[in-house]
């Protein structure tokens, strides 16, 4: 099993989901370590109720040096022996530094169907767009921001009654199915990048449609 390392800022709802999952002995990753840039995250809490190890890594401790702050992260996962890093509302910036540092091995969640809202208010700015389809995307990360090869989408309808909290929940929902899903993807080995696009098959069909 890969050794995963979630990496959060907050509730940590995301870290739960994979987590659960990986409990299943026949899951192809093991969650070894859940590490925070803020040490109140309530995550940590219930990564601790779970028994998994956790790590903190203050960003306030580096005096916005971005990469001091990701070297010293990096060297946790080094010393863990990680294999896997899933980034799981960890709300950083991240430089070049960690990003070539986990190529091909680090993945995100994001609270919109990307390519489109990236960044952050994502489901203020779905509402105002008036899409009516809007979603989450896990992704490998590359250098640019919520870019980089995708793994698996999950859609939901909007609806008119919505406000940003309740559009959230219903994305929050496809965002505990989805992430687990493409984290075994992933750790199972089953994908190939090719031009800058995950090839998977797609694991939501039974069959392949006609073309
Ligand atoms: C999730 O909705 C995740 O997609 C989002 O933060 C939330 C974290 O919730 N990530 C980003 O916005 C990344 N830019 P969680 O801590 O309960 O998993």
């Amino acid at each position: 099993r890969k050794k995963t390392a979630v990496l959060i800022s907050g509730r940590g709802s995301n870290m739960g989901a994979l987590i659960s999952a990986a409990m299943d002995p026949n899951y192809p990753a093991e969650i070894a370590l859940v590490l925070s840039n803020r040490p109140d995250a309530k995550g940590l809490e219930r990564a601790v109720e779970f028994g998994i190890p956790t790590a903190v890594v203050d960003h306030h401790d580096f005096s916005g040096d971005r990469e001091a702050f990701e070297r010293a992260v990096d060297a946790v996962l080094k010393d863990r022996k990680i294999d896997l890093v899933a980034l799981a509302g960890f709300m950083r910036i991240l430089t070049p530094y960690l990003v070539n540092s986990w190529s091909g091995r680090m993945i995100n969640i994001h609270p919109a169907l990307l390519p489109s809202f990236k960044g952050l208010a994502t489901h203020e700015r779905a509402l105002e767009e008036g899409v009516k389809v809007h979603g989450a995307t896990v992704h490998f990360v590359s250098a640019e921001m919520d870019d980089g090869p995708i793994i698996i989408q999950g859609a939901v309808p909007v609806l008119d009654a919505d406000t940003p909290d309740s559009l959230a929940a219903r994305v929050l929902k496809v965002e505990h199915t989805i992430y687990p899903k493409a984290l075994k993807l992933i750790a199972s080995g089953k994908t190939k990048i090719a031009d800058s696009r995950v090839l998977s098959g797609n694991p939501d069909l039974e069959e392949t449609p006609e073309l």
